[in-house]
């Protein structure tokens, strides 16, 4: 099957070279084509380039004419929890009323409240949900995708999380990495015994998930008053022994010195970083650890964000997530996250849309096969609707400005 899109006004994103990521002053740059043709075979990208070297309609099975139109690669999401039970809008109402996100942790909301819910969930009734917020991302053009566990805390609820996951992942066409978040909280039974809960994880539940072959990340959320530097130390490396690589939550709140144990035990990305030391930045500076921030998780609990701007100005890289949960993030939307990295973060449109797929391919370990417009790489773009320039997708905030979503050369319903 061979889908040319032609008369593109601009395509953007496209790397002849493979590349990793970016980092510091090449994230300023975007590689674009004007006036040009994608041709996709299969779930590749077979060609692109300008439209007088256009290949003919007859030697294609369909053609889409992309006139005024912007094409991208889709939107990688490194960073989310799409799986949970219900939502959380009381607490949402509760912080309005002058409640901070640790007061109502405190009480027992907050992750312990989504893990009640949870847990009383079937398996069948998390996938109902939860594909419905798939399918809602993945036509506002999320491409590839990581879906973490967490909300379960027992080992039963843990699994049931990340067999979700796993009918997801064989369901949908878009790419899913599943990390497992058994850290994610002490739960109630545990509250004392913290040494006991990481027995556990260690000891039954990280086996157990690597047994069934659930998970290609471990996780823990690293944060005054959650999981220490040394607990979270001893649940990576007892994640590597089963061959789960670490993407960690951390510095959301506090620096506790978190960064250093993770880029020093190996972790691919390092993520939320609200607070960040000069000594955070020198550490990552070189490492292959990238740096992931949620602009709206800031945005919607209302804490600093990422310092963006004096990271890539130090030259390290960063990536972009939603971190789409029912507690910090009920939003899984990219082009949100792109924007508000525009308009909160400074981050210039070129680094952010950078950001947000390069190196968040980078940050799931999917640079091979997403993140660019690069022949070899899987047909997953999108096409926007008619733009004056690509500027106009982070500017108009709050529109949806994609006209179509092809996945793995899929072409979507239109919404
Ligand atoms: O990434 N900070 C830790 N975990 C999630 C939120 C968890 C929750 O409140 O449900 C986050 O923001
Ligand atoms: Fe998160």
């Amino acid at each position: 099957m061979k889908i040319l899109i032609k008369n593109c006004k601009e395509i953007l994103q496209v790397r002849d070279q493979h590349i990793e990521k970016l980092e510091g002053e090449a994230m300023k740059t975007l590689p674009m084509l004007e006036n040009a043709f994608l041709l996709i075979e299969d779930d590749l990208i077979a060609d692109y380039g300008t439209m007088n070297n256009c290949p003919s309609d007859t030697s294609v099975d369909q053609v889409i004419d992309a006139s005024g139109k912007t094409i991208l690669p889709t939107w990688v999401d490194s960073h989310t929890h799409l799986v949970y039970a219900g939502n959380r809008e009381l607490e949402f109402v509760d912080r309005i009323n002058g409640l901070s996100y640790e007061e109502i942790f405190n009480r027992g909301g907050g992750i312990l409240n989504s893990a009640k819910k949870l847990q009383e969930a079937t398996e069948e009734e998390l996938y109902e949900q939860a594909r419905k917020r798939l399918e809602e991302v993945i036509h506002l053009g999320t491409g590839a995708i990581e879906i973490k566990s967490g909300y379960g805390l027992t080992l039963e609820a843990e699994l049931k999380m990340l067999r979700v996951i796993k009918k997801l992942k064989e369901n949908y066409p878009v790419a899913i990495k599943a990390t497992f978040l058994g850290a994610h909280a002490f739960p109630a039974d545990y509250k004392d015994n913290h040494e006991g809960y990481i027995n556990l994880l260690i000891q039954e539940m990280i086996p157990a998930v690597a047994k069934e072959n659930l998970a290609e990340y471990v996780d823990a959320f690293l944060e005054t008053g959650y999981f220490s530097p040394e607990e979270t130390e001893r649940i990576i490396q007892a994640g590597q022994k089963y061959g789960l690589t670490a993407k960690v939550h951390v510095n959301q709140f506090t620096a506790i010195g978190g960064i250093e144990t993770c880029v020093r035990n190996g972790a691919l990305s390092v993520d939320h970083l609200e607070v960040v030391t000069d000594q955070d930045i020198s550490i990552l500076k070189g490492s292959k650890t990238m740096p992931v921030a949620l602009p709206t998780c800031s945005f919607f609990i209302s804490i600093p964000y990422t310092p963006a701007r004096k990271m890539i100005d130090a030259g390290l890289p960063l990536a972009l997530a939603s971190d789409s949960n029912p507690g910090t993030t009920p939003s899984g939307n990219m082009n949100f996250v792109v924007s508000t990295a525009c308009i909160k973060m400074k981050m210039t449109p070129e680094e952010a849309i950078n950001a947000a797929t390069i190196n968040g391919a980078y940050a799931m370990g999917v640079e091979k096969q997403y993140g660019s417009i690069t022949k070899g790489k899987k047909a997953s773009i999108i096409i926007t609707k008619p733009l004056h320039s690509f500027y106009e997708l982070p500017y108009a905030f709050g529109t949806n400005n994609i006209d179509q979503v092809i996945l793995n050369g899929q072409p979507q319903n239109k919404q």
